[in-house]
């Protein structure tokens, strides 16, 4: 029990979420302003070092096996590539895979890959690339597209595609999307849009439902859940698409939450860990770090935070808060 990260209710955290910047070269508009965020200061950033062992004690000490980078956007960190290098070193070693929106991927798949990153998902949410600059407010789509030839090529499988609906903008391109998708190899997951832009705009209202989008996708394809119930701890539900075996995902935070399955944990990229997406409480491992705690210290700061998990997002209260800081300061 002891070299696990255990919560109130029963749920062991396996999983880790790290954020390695706060930082964007996109300006999503259900995510961050025009005019970008305060950004974390150099000094508040945890170092290249300072990160690795943070997963190092989290996989020796705590029991995470699988590690995820995320941002912000995670390429835009220089040290990624030696970052993944060492994580891959790790004994036991962890699953690695990178969350990213693929802008700079054409250039770094190969070194990734061979640095032991194990997969990546990308975020797309058009195929229009007039879409794509009025939703992302940056000219970028083509690099998105060359960034997930280039992960496929190098063998980063499955590739996955995340996708956003906003309703008026993208809502009529689900089929396209699934279509694309299928004739590329990628796997495709439709993502309800959540309350944690920096500009708290969300409405619920104004939300593109799983419902909805599987309706959508109805009018095109055949859809029958995936059979072996094993969901386990993914946030994606699945769907064959046309009798299988091609797949199509929804991950419907929303409207079917999964928190009681939940296994993660994360980190911030200034050193805090987090229990959840939507934790309006945070505990900073940094101070620690950087004041000479030993592994097994920081190892129970961990797990102490572990402990203090809520039972889930708190989305349907009507007391519900946004967290304090945005989705691209959390990581995804
Ligand atoms: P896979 O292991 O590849 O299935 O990854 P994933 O879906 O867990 O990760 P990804 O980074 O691709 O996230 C996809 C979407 O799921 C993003 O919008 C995340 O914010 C959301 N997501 C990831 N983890 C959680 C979580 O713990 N809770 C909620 N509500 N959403 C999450
Ligand atoms: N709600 C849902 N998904 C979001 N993403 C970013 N902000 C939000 C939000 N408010 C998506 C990104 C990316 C994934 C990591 O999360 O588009 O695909
Ligand atoms: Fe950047 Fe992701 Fe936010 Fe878009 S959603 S601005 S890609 S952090």
């Amino acid at each position: 029990v002891d070299a696990v990260l255990l919560d109130t209710y029963g749920r062991v955290a396996t999983d880790l979420r790290v954020s390695l910047t706060d930082r964007c070269n996109l300006r999503c508009t259900y995510c961050m302003p025009e005019e970008g965020l305060q950004w974390l200061a150099k000094p508040e950033l945890l170092t290249d070092d300072e990160i690795v062992r943070l997963i190092r004690i989290a996989v020796a000490d705590l029991g995470i096996r699988e590690v995820r980078f995320t941002g912000g956007e995670p390429l835009l960190r220089p040290g990624l590539v030696s970052i993944v290098a060492a994580c891959a070193e790790l004994d036991p070693r962890p699953r690695i895979s990178l969350t990213t929106n693929g802008i700079g991927l054409e250039r770094t798949a190969s070194a990734l890959r061979e640095a032991g990153l194990d997969r990546v998902n990308v975020s797309l949410d058009t195929l229009r690339p007039d879409v794509f600059q009025t939703l992302t407010r940056r000219k970028r789509h083509h690099d998105v597209i060359g960034g997930l030839d280039a992960a496929r090529a190098a063998g980063l499988a499955p590739v996955k595609v995340n996708t956003v609906l906003m309703r008026g903008i993208n809502d009529d391109e689900a089929p396209d999307l699934l279509g694309w998708a299928l004739a590329n190899g990628y796997e495709l997951r439709f993502i309800e849009q959540m309350p944690l832009d920096a500009q708290h705009g969300w409405k619920r209202d104004n939300m593109v439902t799983a419902e909805e989008i599987l309706r959508s996708l109805a009018t095109r394809f055949s859809l029958t859940p995936e059979p072996s119930q094993d969901r386990g701890s993914a946030p994606a539900e699945r769907w064959l698409v046309d009798g299988g075996p091609a797949r199509v995902g929804v991950i419907a935070s929303v409207t079917r939450p999964f928190c009681r399955a939940c296994d993660r944990t994360r980190l911030t990229a200034d050193g805090q860990v987090r229990t959840c997406l939507f934790a309006r409480e945070e505990s900073d491992l940094r101070g620690g770090l950087r004041s000479g705690a030993s592994d097994a210290q920081v190892a129970d700061l961990w797990r102490v935070a572990m402990w203090g998990k809520k039972a889930g997002s708190g989305l349907d209260d009507p007391s519900f808060l946004q967290p304090q800081r945005p989705m691209s300061a959390i990581g995804g």
